[in-house]
């Protein structure tokens, strides 16, 4: 039986690896990194498990156009992935592969217990998948056979499946919602929330046009749906479940688990489709899912395909693990999304970490070295600023924790940099270069220097779950040994005789100025080889297109252009009334972040008008764009918004973007 008290379980998603992981999913696995640390610390026997999302039609996909199995694939990438967190020093306990015979059994025995509970049946499925997001759409939820979730133009699937009740659980899913902090932050609860007013539908939970993916164990044809797989590997990492029914040591220990941390996108299927599952299987339901929001790059998301996916790696090799996690942790809030930009962590990383805590060691320990022989002398009577640099020292810890029981990262750091910088003014007015030439301040001196370097040593415990090689060094230059000990930071004067020396600057200060000029080539030649690439690639895709027969394009939605529908009849057509308008005012969508709101001026009035491409445009680059809309077509509520017909846009396949295909004809004009 899990003691809450002692333990604690936290889990990242397990990443994709269809392609090398950047700093977004470093994000994630930063900041899980930084909660288990802070919880070993604190005396918790942590779970920390992270992993690998390993099967699924994009994969098997990716695999295909590299010629190689997917297994083959997938395991080339893993490799990267698993040398990434070794490189950022990522203290995960468990690395699951969906791959591993470890998770497939298990994922199987869940769905026999699903099957035996009577909440799984065959039907056939007709709709919509996208296969990046590997996630089912209908046709309301994707009219314009968009991806609501990353704004990709989607395929149509129709085959035979299995399906599990999902329904039958809407009414618990919503009793979780609203009588428990299962799902944070808030703002999350209420998508979730209309979500299921919306009337939850039951979920596909096999696929047969592919074979990448666990066997649906009563039925070989078929595999598991990818996030049935996926999300399983919580509980199947711990060995549960054993098809004999006995249970696993970790999993009575650890489960349920206390936070699963997953981005904003996937907050549905963490929300609904796995509190579901276990329902369905009889299991507790994890305590709390985290969304947290993207790290976005010119306003949109990284893609490899612009050619604007920043690397970890790189920015390691320049600045060092610590100063990344650092930034990552500092910089942004969790739950919001925030801006990447060279500027801000370089800022960052000059201003906090080589002028503010750098700066403090390095002047600690040279002036312990010249004014005290290196050796850190014991406390001494107190004076002028002394209590206020205690009280702040000792009191840090409790808005510290206050900050983490939140995942507030950037608050419990911001807190700890007070401390930092009220230490460094403390140098400035107690002046030791000034009591140094006074024989009678001799005492005095003394006195500062042990206060200075206790209140450093109270730094060194504080910072250690957020850069745990820094608080390392910063301890070795004071001469402390031993693995910090959290009950230390309540109490101040615990150095005496402890022998200091001042090493190298832990974070050298930079010329902001010729990094960033440096960064921006980088970046800029990243670019130009993603582009050339794209131009060498195109002959050749080109010409496998023209060899593909003529039904395979188009058969799975993947072709350029979607075979033409049926005809219909001339007053069908007639039945549609297209005009010309103007947009005139542009914003994203409160709660869902592919779609844009648009007032388009029709003439005779100003219409709001919702559609799926915030993945392409900015709201800005909207405006006064002239389109055609569709202004007959029955008022749809979208995400708690109303939608007053529907604008008309080309599809620019190769550059991934929807084009305003509006004329400069009067607004209000019919066209037809
Ligand atoms: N395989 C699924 C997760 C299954 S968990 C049972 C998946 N994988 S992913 O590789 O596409 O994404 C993993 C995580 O990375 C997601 O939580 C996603 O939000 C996060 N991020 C990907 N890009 C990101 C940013 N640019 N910024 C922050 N997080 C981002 O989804």
């Amino acid at each position: 039986m899990k003691d809450n008290s002692k333990t604690f379980y936290i889990t990242t998603p397990i990443y994709y690896p269809s392609d090398n992981l950047h700093i977004g999913h470093t994000y994630c696995t930063v900041m899980a990194d930084a909660m288990a640390r802070f919880k070993r610390l604190q005396g918790f026997d942590v779970r920390f498990l992270t992993g690998t999302d390993e099967h699924g039609q994009k994969i098997q996909k990716k695999a295909q156009a590299k010629g190689v199995t997917p297994q083959e694939y997938v395991d080339n990438v893993v490799a990267g992935i698993i040398k990434l967190w070794e490189t950022m020093e990522i203290s995960y306990d468990d690395f699951i592969r969906t791959t591993q015979p470890r998770h497939e059994k298990r994922v199987q025995e869940i769905f026999r217990r699903m099957y035996a509970k009577g909440d799984i049946y065959k039907s056939e499925y007709e709709g919509w998948y996208c296969t990046d997001c590997e996630a089912f759409w209908t046709d309301t939820q994707a009219p314009d056979g968009i991806c609501p979730d990353c704004g990709r133009k989607i395929g149509r699937a129709k085959e035979e499946a299995y399906f599990f009740k999902l329904s039958k659980y809407a009414d618990r899913l919503r009793e979780l919602f609203t009588t428990t902090d299962f799902l944070q932050p808030q703002t999350r609860v209420n998508e979730m929330l209309s979500f299921i007013d919306q009337g939850l539908e039951d979920l596909c939970i096999s696929r047969s046009s592919f074979d990448w993916g666990i066997p649906v164990p009563i039925d070989e044809k078929h595999v598991i749906y990818v996030w049935l797989d996926a999300l399983s590997n919580y509980m199947t990492a711990l060995g549960y479940p054993n098809e004999d029914g006995s249970s696993s040591e970790l999993y009575e220990k650890y489960w349920p688990a206390d936070y699963h941390l997953v981005g904003k996108e996937i907050v549905r299927f963490h929300s609904i489709i796995w509190p579901a599952m276990l329902m369905s299987i009889d299991e507790p339901i994890p305590q709390h899912v985290l969304g947290h929001g993207w790290l976005l790059i010119d306003g949109g998301k990284m893609s490899k395909s612009k050619g604007n996916v920043v690397d970890p790696v790189k920015l390691i090799e320049r600045y060092g693990v610590d100063a990344l996690k650092y930034f990552l942790l500092r910089e942004y809030t969790f739950g919001s999304d925030g801006q990447f930009t060279n500027e801000v962590m370089l800022n960052r990383m000059n201003y906090d970490l080589a002028n503010d805590l750098g700066n403090l060691v390095s002047r600690t320990t040279s002036m312990i070295e010249k004014y005290c022989g290196g050796i850190i002398p014991g406390p001494g009577k107190e004076e002028g600023p002394d209590a206020e640099l205690k009280a702040m020292a000792t009191g840090c810890y409790k808005l510290v924790e206050a900050a983490m029981d939140k995942f507030q990262f950037n608050i419990a750091l911001e807190e700890i940099w007070k401390v930092i910088r009220r230490t460094n003014k403390y140098i400035d007015e107690t002046m030791p270069w000034a009591l140094a030439k006074d024989p009678a301040q001799a005492k005095r001196l003394e006195t500062v220097m042990h206060n200075l370097a206790d209140a450093l040593r109270i730094v060194s415990i504080l910072i250690y779950p957020f850069m745990h090689t820094t608080s390392s060094k910063i301890r070795e230059q004071l001469g402390i040994e031993g693995e910090p000990v959290w009950k230390q930071v309540e109490f101040f004067d615990m150095l005496n005789g402890q022998v200091a020396h001042k090493g190298e600057p832990i974070f050298p200060r930079m010329d902001v100025a010729k990094e960033l000029e440096e960064l921006e080539a980088m970046n800029a030649a990243q670019k130009a080889a993603v582009e050339a690439a794209a131009k060498a690639a195109a002959p050749a895709e080109e010409a496998a297109k023209a060899a593909e027969p003529a039904e395979k394009a188009g058969a799975d939605g993947e072709s350029e252009f979607a075979p033409y529908k049926d005809f219909i009849e001339f007053d069908d057509f007639d039945k549609i009334d297209l005009r010309a308008g103007t947009i005139i005012k542009a914003e994203r969508h409160p709660k869902a972040d592919k779609l844009l709101v648009f007032q388009v001026d029709l003439g005779s009035e100003v219409r709001q008008i919702i559609s799926g491409v915030a993945g392409s445009y900015t709201p800005e680059e909207c405006v006064g764009k002239h389109v055609m809309a569709v202004v007959n077509l029955k008022p749809r509520m979208l995400r708690g918004l109303e939608s007053n017909g529907m604008l008309c846009f080309g599809c620019d396949l190769k550059n991934n973007k929807f084009t305003f295909v509006g004329a400069d004809v009067p607004n209000g004009q019919i066209i037809g």
